[in-house]
């Protein structure tokens, strides 16, 4: 009997764990749940969407700076915030098997007995839901106690808000202006993970963006836009994207408004990032708390007000899955089907492949030789001489890397190499003095190719 062909998730999760993407994490001790580790490639693909983040928010712009705040901050921190009382889903317990489920998630959970049947349409009993807060608690000191409970940070943000002064009055800020970091962040969840779309412990990218309150509306929705053209300018296909405005009982605690980037995952529509709008709520909540009034004061008009906050909150891991999902495609070619990640080239973890034609004539020196330049000039390069040029060609459009390099006869007596390009496979003739700036020029004019629908769709 013919096996059944793997779903379209089954397929991203080997392909990463084949080539060194993301594995599980203590997997050899049977792993633990919603917990990955990022290998090699998955390394570079995190650097490289964090850089396109912050080139996003931070470098390209003159109103946003940035901060590394602790991981570990006072508990009172949270309880102000409102996490400790609020940063929690309504659970069920199944009396028979012990499973714990979301409440709101059941028709996404299976029993662990049957997994055909959601909880409570098997043979087991669920009790009333009950609140479950998903910050992970630890000690910090020498005793363990209730004088010595910390968390782990659940969201970034609140860092910044701690930080709001310190940063304004050192770099003599005047709202509006942001402050954007990137740091991990914890949660307990309960619900199953989707591979890494939603992990215990995930990398966070965020910007608490002051504003003066009359200019709130209008800023929330500049913020809104510009993360939705960010992902469509990385080469996310912009059928697969939208924008969608949360519902009045969906707003968290602290938000007044909140547009979702959506992404369409092989398993539905998911949110990719949320722009909330947070009013003044975190500003005043932490001035009443700590006892110091975090105000923006204008010593020219003598003006004070405490600043409304627009937030651009996304994760680094699920942009990268949702970058890996949205470049997959199976090519089919006249006589076979070439796996190809198309990533844009500032995303993909490897930038050029350097290969000898063959192993001998001095064609691995001069490859070896080009290579070193192309990575003194900061490009992540991959050198490969084993097998047939064709296969490892091939072995790169799998990672996504968008163009090889290959020196054969000609590069020894005319200083020529070929260059491969991933996503046409058009082969040309470059010369070995020019090769930096045609990359160059290369990436800068990508495109995301026409090409029939990717597998999952
Ligand atoms: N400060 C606001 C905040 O934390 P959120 O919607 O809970 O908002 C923001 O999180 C983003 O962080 C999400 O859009 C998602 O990309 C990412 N994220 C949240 N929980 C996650 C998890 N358990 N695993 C991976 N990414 C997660």
């Amino acid at each position: 009997m013919a096996k059944p062909k793997p779903s379209f998730m089954d397929t991203i999760v080997s392909l990463c764990k084949r080539r060194g993407f993301v594995f599980q994490a203590s997997e050899i001790y049977g792993g633990i749940g919603n917990t990955y580790d990022y290998g090699p490639l998955g390394v570079e693909l995190l650097r490289r969407v964090r850089e396109a983040w912050w080139n996003g928010v931070v470098v390209e712009r003159s109103d946003v700076v940035g901060l590394d705040s602790a991981i570990i901050q006072n508990p009172k921190v949270w309880e102000v915030s409102g996490h400790v009382g609020g940063f929690s889903d309504p659970m069920v317990d199944c009396k028979k098997c012990k499973g714990r489920f979301r409440a709101d998630k059941l028709e996404d959970a299976k029993c662990p007995e049957k997994p055909s049947k959601q909880p409570g349409q098997c043979d087991g009993e669920l009790t009333e839901p009950r609140s479950f807060n998903l910050m992970f608690k630890t000690n910090v000191g020498p005793v363990e106690g209730s004088g010595s409970v910390a968390y782990l940070r659940p969201e970034t943000a609140q860092g910044i808000f701690l930080n709001f002064l310190n940063v304004m009055n050192a770099g003599r800020l005047k709202p509006p202006f942001g402050i954007a970091q990137i740091g991990k962040s914890f949660r307990n969840e309960i619900t199953p993970g989707n591979f890494v779309f939603r992990t215990r412990e995930f990398e966070q990218a965020e910007m608490e963006f002051f504003v003066p309150p009359a200019d709130y509306a209008q800023w929330f929705d500049h913020w809104k836009n510009a993360r939705y053209e960010w992902y469509k300018q990385y080469g996310i296909d912009p059928a697969k994207l939208r924008l969608r405005d949360h519902e009045e009982d969906e707003l968290a605690h602290y938000a007044d408004r909140c547009g979702d980037v959506e992404y369409e995952y092989p398993f539905g529509w998911g949110e990719l990032e949320g722009i909330a709008g947070r009013t003044d709520y975190d500003l005043k909540h932490h001035s009443e708390g700590s006892g110091t009034d975090l105000v923006y004061f204008d010593p020219q008009t003598k003006e004070k007000y405490t600043p409304f906050v627009i937030e651009p909150a996304g994760g680094i891991n699920r942009m990268a899955l949702t970058f890996l999902i949205d470049a997959y495609e199976e090519e089919q070619l006249e006589k076979d089907t070439r796996v190809v990640l198309h990533f844009h080239p500032e995303i993909a973890p490897i930038t050029v492949g350097v290969f000898p034609l063959v192993k001998k004539d001095g064609m691995p020196e001069k490859a070896r030789e080009i290579e070193g330049e192309l990575r003194r000039a900061r490009m992540a390069t991959f050198y490969d001489e084993k097998g047939a040029i064709g296969r490892r060609y091939r072995r790169q459009d799998e990672v996504g890397t968008p163009f090889c390099v290959t020196v054969d006869g000609d590069t020894l007596s005319d200083g020529v190499v070929t260059v491969r390009e991933r996503d046409s496979m058009e082969q040309t003739t470059v010369k070995v003095a020019d090769l930096r700036a045609y990359l160059e020029g290369a990436m800068r004019t990508w495109k995301r190719p026409e090409r029939v629908a990717p597998a999952g769709a």
